[in-house]
């Protein structure tokens, strides 16, 4: 496979490294008279990585045309490694002098008039917490204490890790929710409440028995109540996500992770799937069976569209037979890295014109949230991407760990909070999140 590639890359550069002005020679003689007299103009050929105007380098690093054509020899080695697959700036690219200063870059910049929106006068992206090296999740802001809520996805561990924001610099601690949430994957705050996807299951665990589902949290009191917890008797597998639209309604994502997580005891009973739920009827009903394994979900800021991401390229085997359940497996040419767009239904009870927006530059994109003016931004590998609502990669902040969740905060939501395997981080920008 790899010496086939790097056959067929010889065969492509050729053609790709020479000026535009030779192609004149393979110009067609049946019509001499098209032929332009003054050659036909290439892309021109430019620095790769720049300095920005306004910011410094390499911190901000503007990339030409996309970084779409390089130069010369150049190779990104595949690394399947879940949690710490094979990132843009590993692409080894001798020819390209300038590349290599992406390692050092904080922000990569796509699109340099919309950067200046997106990055504000002073960009900084600081590694705030060392935290276990396993998946952390769930980030959500709470306004009313002005604290930070996330999750741990580790067997047994049942505390809700907590970001005190009042703090200068913030600090970190555990708190015990009652009943408590085991393994909380998504969170949105509501009306004084958190709500929380969750993806723990287990009969008997510190006294409780959990089921994956839906719950609320009350910041102030510390207690909890259940929303969800089944499918017509089935157990759900791993509601990952979920995002609170303007009439109440909670939609979310049902996925296979749970068991390769070591956080659900119980095998898949049901396809991975998307459903809407009424919590004031208590109606459930599916609304997407099409992606491998669907994830993070958001709405746009008008309400209209659904995002969904698709990590099936990380595959759980989910045969109850086999036990314990092997971890996820990624395979970077799966499909399933792939951020999805929908219409939301007049009826809001259907999604209609599903098309794919944006296959990851990184690993898989994960979280999902919007901007407010309808910028999507995505955990994706080591760091977060900000894109058009249509897709277009804009800026790209880059960290040291596998960003697995984000979650804007801040009175005025211009703090982004990237949490992941390892760390977490706080990015200052002018980019300001959509919603409470
Ligand atoms: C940059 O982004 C802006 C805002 O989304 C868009 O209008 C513009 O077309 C983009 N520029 C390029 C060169 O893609
Ligand atoms: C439930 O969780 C406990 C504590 O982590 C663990 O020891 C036990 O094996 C789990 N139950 C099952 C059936 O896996
Ligand atoms: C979309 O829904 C959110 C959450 O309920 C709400 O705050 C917002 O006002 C809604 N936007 C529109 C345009 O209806
Ligand atoms: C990765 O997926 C491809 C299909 O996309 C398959 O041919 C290949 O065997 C897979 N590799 C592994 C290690 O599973
Ligand atoms: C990431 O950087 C921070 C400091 O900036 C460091 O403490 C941490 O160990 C680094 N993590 C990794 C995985 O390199």
């Amino acid at each position: 496979m790899l010496s086939y590639t790097s056959h067929c890359l010889q065969a492509l550069l050729g053609v790709a490294s020479l000026p535009y002005r030779q192609y004149q020679a393979y110009s067609s003689p049946q019509a001499p008279l098209q032929v332009p007299q003054v050659p036909q103009a290439g892309p021109p050929i430019t620095t790769l990585v720049s300095s920005c105007a306004g910011f410094s380098y390499p911190e901000v690093a503007c990339i030409d045309r996309y970084g779409s054509l390089l130069q010369g020899e150049f190779e990104r080695k595949v690394r399947n490694v879940l949690g710490d697959a094979d990132t843009y700036i590993s692409t080894n690219a001798p020819s390209e002098p300038t590349f290599s200063d992406l390692q050092n870059a904080d922000f990569l910049v796509w699109n340099q008039s919309a950067a200046k929106a997106i990055l504000g006068p002073n960009p900084h992206v600081d590694f705030m917490f060392s935290i276990e090296d396993c998946s952390h999740e769930a980030p959500v802001y709470v306004p009313t204490t002005n604290e930070l809520y996330f999750s741990r996805l580790q067997q047994g561990f049942l505390p809700q890790l907590v970001i005190n924001l009042n703090n200068d610099p913030p600090t970190l601690e555990e708190k015990l929710a009652q009943p408590p949430i085991y393994a909380a994957t998504g969170a949105r705050f509501r009306d004084g409440l958190l709500y929380l996807a969750t993806i723990g299951g287990n009969e008997s665990l510190a006294g409780y028995t959990f089921r994956p589902g839906l719950y609320t949290l009350d910041p102030i009191t510390g207690k909890t109540q259940a929303l969800l917890n089944n499918y017509y008797g089935y157990y759900f597998n791993a509601v990952d996500d979920l995002d609170i639209d303007h009439e109440g309604q909670i939609w979310f994502t049902d996925n296979d992770y749970g068991r390769p997580c070591q956080v659900n005891t119980y095998a898949p009973q049901i396809n991975a799937a998307t459903y809407r739920f009424n919590p004031k009827t208590g109606l459930v009903t599916m609304v997407d069976d099409t992606l491998l394994e669907p994830n993070g979900l958001t709405f746009s800021p008008d309400n209209k569209t659904v995002y969904l991401t698709d990590t099936g390229a990380g595959s759980a085997i989910i045969d109850p037979n086999i036990y314990p359940a092997p971890h996820i497996a990624y395979n970077s040419t799966r499909k399933g890295r792939t951020i999805y767009a929908y219409d939301v239904a007049p009826s809001r009870k259907a999604l209609l014109n599903k098309r794919p927006v944006y296959l990851s530059m990184e690993y898989a994109p994960d979280g999902i949230k919007t901007s407010r003016e309808g910028y999507l931004v995505s955990a994706t590998g080591k760091g977060v991407v900000v894109l058009t609502d249509e897709g277009e990669p804009l800026v790209r902040v880059q960290t040291n760990f596998t960003v697995i969740n984000i979650a804007f905060a801040g009175a005025e939501r211009d703090e982004l909070w990237a949490i992941g395997k390892g760390g977490v981080a706080r990015i200052r920008w002018g980019l300001k999140g959509s919603y409470a």
